[in-house]
């Protein structure tokens, strides 16, 4: 259905601020808030979750962590005050107890996440789990076939969906104000330091011990394409490759480390004293954070002359591809491009969406999204709200998946999760296919 014709000056209602998805408690007085279990307590798990559930005492309680690093384990105790036998060294730990809270966090790395969600499964417990959900398409079933058989349940952590920029693109897709949804060019700019951080010298390097870039990186973007096409995905084709961060890219003279000293580092974009001691001198908290808990200049330099991520960029043990492209066409029709690549300025999400009657054109990192309704040809500009941690959908995630817990606890009806795992295991199914095509040069059915 196409739109009426829209007058140029229209204001659409904002979404309430923070409350994407939420529920509304029935209001019966004081309600105790939601207890929660953390397996793993690195960046997301301690820095993201463990922080909003500090700042949210009426919404929920840390009753019990497990973490192999001593110090993170100490921090959680610390913050959190958990008594000492709550405080487990790895999740087989935790999980070999009865249920000990209402709910769990998964933030443990990529590989670490299938097998602690099936034991928590087994144990009833609501899971919010890191994505990617698991690394293979077997676990990904896997889990889907045990979150059917268990009391407990599956949100998964694709905080995008929680922001309010994707949650208005969505809501201007189902007023029709495009038409008839044909096409959509999604761009993942992943921003050059941060895939030198993340994907060249950090933890997502090497798909064997993490996961394909195209999942750990755009299972979010899959997600999102899925649920602006709201139907499966029929047939996936994909090309890619590691172009640049290779050594026979390396300036003449560039050393191991950008610390030794470097004659090139004064100009490298990708250098690592450029990048944390300078770019992020003032920030604390993430990337500056992953290499040492100590924001000073001398610790950091410190850290860059001793961990991976001191290394030149042409020199590391890195496999995954630097940029890629997906082709998806999905049933009616609808046809998606997904662009993921490590050659941009920006760190942000951009996207079009074509309809019969108009288009949509979305910049996340500036909240910005612009209605071209074909009819009048008078565009329509709305400013999103954004805010800290994926532009606000690390606290909306929260918000919403303690609500829900909150009203699943007491055996009360509850709406599915924004994210749950059925949508997710399609969107996951869709970056194993375009993982695949990429290797073997094939198009992958989804549908056969
Ligand atoms: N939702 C998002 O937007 C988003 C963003 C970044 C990362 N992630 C995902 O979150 C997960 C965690 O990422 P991170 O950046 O916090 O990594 P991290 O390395 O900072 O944290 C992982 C923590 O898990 C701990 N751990 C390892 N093995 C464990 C075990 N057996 N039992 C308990 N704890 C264990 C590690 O010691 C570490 O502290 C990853 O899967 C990542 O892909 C999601």
């Amino acid at each position: 259905m196409a739109s009426p014709r829209p007058t140029g000056t229209e204001k659409l209602p904002a979404l309430p601020r923070g409350t994407l998805g939420s529920v509304t408690v029935a209001d019966g007085g004081e309600t105790a808030p939601v207890s929660v279990a953390l397996v793993g307590a690195g960046q997301r798990g301690i820095e993201v979750y463990g922080d909003y559930i500090f700042r949210h005492p009426e919404a929920a309680r840390l009753v019990a962590v497990a973490e192999p690093d001593p110090t993170r384990r100490a921090l959680a105790v610390r913050l959190h005050r958990l008594p000492p036998d709550r405080a487990f060294t790895t999740w087989e730990h935790l999980l070999s107890h009865e249920r000990l809270a209402d709910a769990l966090i998964i933030a443990t790395p990529d590989r670490v996440h299938v097998e602690p969600a099936l034991r928590a499964l087994a144990l009833g417990y609501h899971i919010l789990l890191e994505k990617p959900i698991a690394t293979t398409r077997d676990e990904v079933l896997q889990l889907q076939q045990a979150a059917m058989e268990s009391s407990g349940s599956v949100t998964v952590a694709h905080v995008l969906r929680y922001t309010e920029f994707f949650a208005t693109i969505r809501r201007l897709l189902d007023e029709g104000r495009i038409g008839r949804l044909v096409s959509i060019v999604h761009i993942e700019n992943i921003g050059f330091w941060h895939f030198a951080h993340s994907y060249v010298r950090g933890n997502w390097r090497r798909a064997e011990t993490a996961s394909p870039m195209i999942l750990a990186k755009a299972c979010h973007d899959f997600d999102l394409i899925r649920w602006f096409a709201g139907r499966p995905c029929r047939s996936v084709s994909s090309c890619g490759e590691l172009t640049y961060f290779r050594p026979e890219n390396a300036p003449p003279g560039a050393t191991e480390r950008c610390t030794d000293p470097c004659p090139v580092e004064p100009t490298c974009p990708y250098s690592a004293v450029e990048i944390y001691v300078r770019r992020f001198a003032h920030r604390t908290g993430w990337p500056g954070s992953v290499i040492t808990g100590d924001p000073r200049p001398t610790a950091r330099l410190q850290a860059l002359r001793e961990s991976p991520y001191g290394r030149c960029v042409f020199r590391c043990d890195n496999d995954v591809p630097d940029h890629q492209v997906v082709t998806l066409e999905f049933a009616g029709g609808i046809t998606a491009t997904l662009i993921v690549s490590a050659f941009t300025a920006e760190n942000t999400r951009t996207v079009k969406l074509m309809g019969t009657h108009g288009e949509i054109r979305g910049h996340l990192g500036r909240g910005e999204i612009v209605t071209y309704p074909f009819s009048s040809g008078l565009p329509l500009v709305l400013h999103t709200q954004g805010g800290e941690g994926h532009a606000g959908g690390d606290e909306g995630l929260m918000q919403a998946f303690l609500n829900r817990v909150q009203l699943l606890r007491t055996g009360a009806e509850a709406p599915a999760a924004i994210t749950s795992l059925s949508d997710s295991v399609d969107s996951h199914l869709m970056a194993f296919a375009a993982e695949e095509s990429r290797r073997t040069g094939r198009i992958v059915h989804l549908d056969r």
